[in-house]
């Protein structure tokens, strides 16, 4: 009997959930002699003082004696707190002041919500956005069923209320040694420039370069660009260089922070930038934040007037939030792109370091087709690698595609199905991706 339920208890999910209800009830137990019933709380703690919880716990007394839009202002210290430490916005402390209360409860509605902060149902949507936002953030945990939406907060944010934390949402963030090791092949110029960056990071020389740059009063943010064409390693690069520089690494997808509402997108873009400062304030090790496919941003600005003003006018205005952001950046921003033509000057003088990545020449080609398909012949490598001009990003697409052909029919590589999958690779490209003057793709 015992051997079928050791194994089963001893299942690793089992063992996270139990840890996970430990903590809650911890949680829970720790919250009321932090928070202490409203009559046991001491009133002479100074302000300055105070951890997370407490000012949580004055952000919804307040609240719940004048609702939210007096609270804003009549509970700013606390707010102030909270907002900081969270990388959220003031309706969001408060809103969020309500789950921390309520913690012990798995169904909160929105109605429970609306109650607390005094508005009206209909006014909840003016802050449905924030609670959409928190749970963005993994702050709180929706749970949609066909019938009803209820939320609640996660056992993993009790914890770093606990221990006065400033809670990281996980989402974007890579810790670098969960990125895999991947065999990049580049040109002499680019090896030389990646490797320099690589020690430029490193811990103890990174360290050197803030101090000398503090010292002369220099701006101290690291700013680098990697552009070039697609597929050309830019953002594996930038796993890579985190990895071997064991700096967590936070993506942001640039396109993802645009919004179709008004003002929001510059919001979005400031709260990337608070996050990021969170999160180098509670690392030993600053992490990198790589602004991925960063075209549209590190492009010209616009004119205003053109055929759509208001799109213009956020651009630019999404651009010259970055520039600050830029100008007073501490930490390490990676920014890629495929602009290597047309970048706002402004913006090129802000990156300290800059690599453009080209194509793969033929001896690189060789060693990425070796490197994606280890089962490939020396003798096709080299062909394939004379035939066609090909990215990394594209061999990687046919590694993908000759997988997945072993997994559906068995099939292994085979010579006529690869310069297939090349001349389908560059079907589109001036000249199908054909080394002018050397052999022919046919
Ligand atoms: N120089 C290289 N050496 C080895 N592998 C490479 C190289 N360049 C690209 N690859 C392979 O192609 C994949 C895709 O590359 P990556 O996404 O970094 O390209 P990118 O330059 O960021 O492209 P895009 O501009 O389209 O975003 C990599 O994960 C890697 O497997
Ligand atoms: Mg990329």
């Amino acid at each position: 009997m015992l051997s079928i339920i050791i194994p089963f208890v001893m299942k690793t999910d089992v063992i996270f959930y139990t840890i996970l209800v430990i903590f809650n009830i911890i949680f829970l137990i720790k919250k009321d002699y932090f928070l202490g019933p409203k009559s046991q709380k001491d009133p002479n703690i100074p302000v300055e003082k105070m951890n997370i919880l407490e000012h949580i716990g004055n952000i919804y007394d307040i609240t719940q004696k004048h609702g939210i839009e007096e609270s804003l202002s009549k509970g700013e210290n606390h707010i102030e707190y909270v907002t900081s430490k969270l990388g959220i916005s003031p309706a969001q402390a408060v809103i969020f002041s309500h789950f921390v209360e309520k913690s012990y409860d798995d169904n909160i509605y929105l109605s429970d919500i609306a109650g607390f902060i005094q508005c009206k149902n209909t006014k909840m949507i003016k802050y449905m956005h924030d609670v959409e936002e928190l749970e963005k953030k993994k702050l709180i945990y929706c749970n949609r069923d066909s019938w009803s939406i209820t939320y609640r907060m996660p056992s993993e944010v009790s914890v770093s209320l606990l221990k006065n934390d400033n809670f990281i949402p996980e989402k974007n963030i890579i810790v670098y040694d969960e990125i895999k090791p991947k065999k990049m092949y580049y040109n002499q110029r680019e090896t030389g420039e990646v490797q320099k960056l690589i020690s430029m990071l490193s811990e103890e020389n990174y360290e050197k370069i803030m101090d000398r740059l503090s010292g002369k009063s220099m701006r101290k943010g690291f700013a680098c660009l990697f552009s070039g064409t697609p597929g050309t390693g830019k953002t594996e690069t930038a796993y890579q260089v985190a990895r071997e520089t064991k700096r967590d690494i936070m993506i942001v997808d640039i396109s993802e922070t645009k919004s179709k509402w008004y003002g929001e997108s510059e919001k979005k873009i400031k709260e990337v930038f608070d996050t990021y400062r969170i999160a180098v304030k509670n690392s030993k090790i600053a992490p990198i934040l790589l602004l991925n496919e960063a075209d549209a941003v590190i492009g010209s600005r616009k004119d205003i007037g053109n055929t759509n003003p208001s799109l213009d006018e956020t651009e630019n205005r999404i651009q010259n939030i970055i520039l600050q952001e830029m100008e007073n950046l501490s930490g390490i921003l990676i920014a890629t792109t495929n602009l290597v033509q047309n970048m706002d000057k402004a913006f090129d003088r802000r990156f300290l370091y800059k690599i453009v990545f080209e194509k793969p020449t033929v001896q690189s080609r060789i060693g990425i087709w070796n490197s994606l398909l280890p089962g490939i012949a020396e003798e096709v490598a080299a062909e394939l690698s004379n035939r066609f001009e090909l990215s990394g990003g594209q061999i990687e697409n046919i590694a993908r595609k000759t997988e997945i052909d072993f997994i559906i029919n068995g099939e292994g590589l085979c010579m006529d199905t690869l310069v297939e999958y090349c001349k389908a690779e560059t079907a589109n490209e001036p000249g199908g991706g054909k080394r002018i003057g050397f052999g022919s793709a046919d």
